[in-house]
This record gives structure tokens, sequence and C-alpha cells, in this order.
């Protein structure tokens, strides 16, 4: 099969497109022709650094965490697939390829109405945010969010569904055209943070969970931003990692402060966020309160424009490779 690789540690030029050995599914995986996967920003560390992870995981010098596509092989005895299905599915690595497996666990059935390259857009994105905002922060109806990079894939996919589920929405975004695609999906407050302070424009606002990707400077401003009882959920921290906090915001509001990594997570926490969504945030899709939104495709070997694209930072939403 053909399958992009990391052929060392550097930018998208070191994406390559090779041939790799087909996989087989191990008990209870599926094989899954891949139609379509999703970039993310992920992908790009990976890139830059292959090893962080350790040999552990799969397929670790091909990227991909997202795929959709049709179930070629089932591989366990009373599986809820059958080969044909289109499914779309949470993998660790290995997705920038013409097959995937993957425990069946962590494979949905494609929402009714979208396409391949739509699905793809999905698993990693809303498994992040359940994982984060609802099993983490346990972010309830009625209380409010704030979302840094508010037009990344994760921002975007977090807003919708929190909108849907009845939780007021803020976010922060670097561009005015990104500015008016938050208020166009129902964003209450949207900051352009290059030209105002965020801490400023929200300093009267409720705030109960924070979602933040940004680190440096924000972890200040977010902790003095919370209401008490708040959560500030880090993701990740592209400005800074080491950061001076202020702990009397912690102790005198009886905050959490707390973050994650999904793609390490074991296979039976993947498996409780995958039910769970299904279960919870499946409806909202056929029920059309939330919507893939995909910036632009590109094949699977031009991967390295993707990933140009992705660290422009200039997409809006989710940037999928179609085969
Ligand atoms: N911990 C986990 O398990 C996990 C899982 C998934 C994603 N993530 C993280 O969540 C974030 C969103 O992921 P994604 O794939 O949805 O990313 P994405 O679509 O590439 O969006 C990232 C956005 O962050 C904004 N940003 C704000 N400050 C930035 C800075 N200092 N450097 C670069 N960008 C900055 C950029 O938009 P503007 O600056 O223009 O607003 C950019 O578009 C990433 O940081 C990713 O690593 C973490």
């Amino acid at each position: 099969m053909k399958a992009i690789f990391i052929t060392e540690a550097g930018g998208p030029e070191v994406l390559k497109l090779k041939e790799a050995e087909k996989p087989s599914p191990t008990e209870n995986e599926v094989l899954i022709k891949v139609k379509a996967v999703g970039v993310n920003r992920s992908d790009i560390l990976t890139r830059e650094n292959p090893d962080a992870y350790g040999d552990d995981l799969p397929s670790a010098q091909i990227p991909g965490l997202e795929v959709a596509g049709i179930v070629e092989e089932v591989n366990s005895q009373n599986s809820k697939f059958k080969v044909g299905d289109k499914v779309c599915a949470l993998v660790a690595g290995g997705g920038y390829a013409e097959y995937s497996c993957v425990d069946e666990r962590l494979c949905l059935p494609i929402p009714e109405g979208l396409n391949f390259t739509e699905a793809a857009s999905l698993p990693e994105v809303i498994f992040t945010v359940w994982f984060n905002l609802f099993q983490q922060a346990k972010l309830k109806k009625e209380e409010s969010l704030l979302i840094h990079g508010g037009t990344s894939g994760v921002g975007v996919m977090g807003l919708q569904i929190a909108n849907a589920l009845g939780i007021s929405t803020y976010a922060t975004a670097g561009s005015s055209e990104k500015i008016d695609f938050l208020k166009k999906i129902g964003v209450s407050k949207a900051i352009h943070y290059k030209e105002e302070d965020f801490q400023e424009v929200l300093k009267d606002e409720k705030l109960d969970v924070i979602l933040d990707m940004v680190g440096g400077d924000y972890t200040n401003k977010n902790l003095k931003l919370l209401q008490p009882k708040g959560r500030l959920v880090n993701i990740n921290a592209m400005k800074s990692a080491e950061v001076m906090i202020d702990l009397w915001q912690v102790i005198s509001k009886n905050l959490i402060l707390t973050g994650s990594l999904l793609k390490p997570q074991p296979v039976e926490v993947k498996a409780k966020i995958a039910e769970e969504v299904e279960t919870e945030i499946w409806p909202l899709f056929k029920a059309e309160k939330i919507k893939p939104f995909v910036y632009k495709t590109f094949p699977l070997e031009k991967a390295g424009e993707a990933h140009d694209l992705m660290e422009s930072s200039s997409h809006i939403g989710k940037i999928v490779l179609e085969l």
C-alpha cells in the first residue's frame, strides 16, 4: 500500500509517499480501506520529533490520528461492524495510508449524511473535546466556556458542541476573518487577541471552564478570569509551557488546573470516550446542531502542502487528506 512516511525529523518536506506493507488486523481489530484522513497540529509535532512517544505506538513513522473509510476485514467474533460498513476511527498514528487497522471500539459509524472527508475530520477533535471538557472538566449545561484558538479544528468543534448543549461560549482568534466566523457559529463574544486584551474584554463575564492550547502569559489571565470552582484545561502550550502561576487564584477560588494528552491514553480510556461520543454527540449531527467544517482538502501525496497550510494558521476548522 501507499503511505506517507516521516523520513526524518524536520519540516513538511520530510513527508514522503512510499510503499509500505498492508497491515493485518489483530484480534478485535478491523482493517479500514482509508478514503480520507484528518490533519492535526499533533501530526506536525510528530513530524518535528518522531520519537517523542517512543516505539510503543504503532506506525510511529506514518502520521495520522483519524481516518474514515470502508471496513475491509473484521477480526472478532461478535463485531458490531461488517465488511463494507462506512466508519470513521481514532488511530494512534499510521492514518496517512491506504489501509489502517484499529481496535473496533475506536470505530464509529459515519453520521448519516456526511461523506468520508467530513467524517475523517471528526474523531481526533471530538474525542479531545469530550475527554477534556466533559469527562475531565465536567462542563455542564448553563455553564460558560472560553476556548482559545477558537477556529482551530478542536476549537470549532468544541464551540459548536457546547452551544448545542446549552453552554454559552467565548473564544479568541487571530484575524478578523476568524472573528466573523466565530460569531456566525454562535459564539457570544469573539476576541481578536492581536488587537484586544482578552482578559480586559472578558473581565465581567462569569467563566466556568477555559480550554487553552496557548499557555505562557495566558495562564494567569485564565486563572483570573475563572469564577469560583472554575476549571482550566490545557491541551497544549504553543506559546510556552513554563509559567509562573499565581497559586492564590487557585487557592482562593477553589479552581482546578488540569490537562491531558489523548494519543498515549490506554485503549480502554479511548473506548469509553467513543461510547459516550456515539451516544451524546452523534445525535447532534442528525439534528443538524453541529457540522464538520473542512477548510481545504489535499490528495494524500500532498501531505507536505497540507502541513504548510496548517503551520501558516490561516485555516479555519479542519484540513483533510483524500485518497
Ligand atoms: N492534548 C491533546 O490530546 C490534544 C489533542 C488534540 C489537539 N491538541 C492541541 O490543540 C490545539 C488545536 O489542535 P488543532 O489540530 O485543532 O490545531 P489547528 O487547527 O492547527 O489550530 C491551532 C490554532 O491555534 C492558534 N494559535 C494561538 N496561539 C498560537 C501560537 N502561539 N502558535 C500557533 N498557533 C496558535 C492559531 O490560530 P490563531 O492564532 O490565528 O487564532 C491556530 O490556527 C493544538 O495546539 C494541538 O496540539 C491537543
